[in-house]
């Protein structure tokens, strides 16, 4: 039932995108930077990107986590020995994977912010081009606009990047760093990298742990002149 009703809901949603499809089709010159530093045509962009937001995806999330491969936009399923095609308008077999509907929610929302992200690159004019900058991209999970070189892109940490638990209470900022030399900031596995650290719940979890200490250290001190009462009433 809830695969249905998943399936159903896809359909929908894959349909809404069938028009931004069909102009890119007409225009098969247009393309998209993605994290590896890849400019691709709008329809390979698409499945790439949905299967790599798959691979980026924790194994908690998973029943059996298919494979990612070399092969564009495809994922391996070894039990069968076969791939699958990121076809946006078919993708019942890669649900199945999941653990649980909210996965394959997260999931197909990083698919969509990538879509979105490959028309704003589209439909965006350049508005640096005189001077040095980074080139607007898609790190994997969320998009970057052209950044002036030597300074910090800073944007709201999207909600499908909190696989383990919610979206923290107040918004979080991701950051993006462009060198002077106008080239996205590389980390030590010569790959584009976007801070993410400052996304993370911890500070968030240690208030809460002190608000509730604290409360049980008054609550125990309030106890004790009463239990104190209690015992000499006896
Ligand atoms: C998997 O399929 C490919 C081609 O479809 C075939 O060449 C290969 O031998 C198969 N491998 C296994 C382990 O069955
Ligand atoms: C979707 O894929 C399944 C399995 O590969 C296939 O049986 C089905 O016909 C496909 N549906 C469409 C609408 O392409
Ligand atoms: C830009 O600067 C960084 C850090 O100084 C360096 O690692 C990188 O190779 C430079 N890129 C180019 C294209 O010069
Ligand atoms: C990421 O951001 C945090 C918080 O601003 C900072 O402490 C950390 O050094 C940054 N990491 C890198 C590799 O720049």
């Amino acid at each position: 039932m809830l695969a249905l009703l998943a399936y159903l809901y896809l359909q929908k949603f894959f349909q809404c995108e069938a028009s931004s499809i069909i102009s890119a089709l007409e225009r098969p010159e247009i393309k998209c930077r993605n994290e590896q530093q890849i400019y691709l045509p709008y329809d390979e962009f698409k499945t790439e990107a949905c299967a790599r937001c798959y691979k980026y995806m924790p194994s908690v999330a998973f029943h059996f986590k298919l494979q990612y491969t070399k092969e564009l936009g495809t994922l391996y399923d070894p039990r069968i020995n076969a791939s699958h095609y990121l076809n946006p308008f078919n993708i019942s077999e890669v649900l199945n994977t999941f653990v649980e509907e909210s996965f394959a929610e997260k999931w197909i929302s990083c698919c969509r912010a990538a879509w979105e992200c490959c028309n704003t690159m589209i439909k965006t004019p350049a508005s640096l081009k005189n001077t040095k900058h980074c080139p607007r991209t898609w790190d994997g999970w969320q998009c970057w606009p052209d950044t002036p070189a030597g300074t910090t892109a800073s944007l709201p940490c999207q909600n499908h990047i909190y696989f383990e638990n919610g979206p923290p209470s107040c918004t979080k900022y991701a950051h993006k760093e462009c060198l002077p030399n106008g080239t996205w900031y590389i980390n030590e596995y010569r790959r584009e990298w976007t801070n993410y650290t400052t996304c993370g719940r911890r500070e968030e979890h240690r208030q809460y742990l002190y608000f509730h200490v604290t409360t049980y250290i008054i609550s125990i001190i309030f106890i004790i002149p009463a239990l104190i009462i209690f015992m000499s009433y006896k």
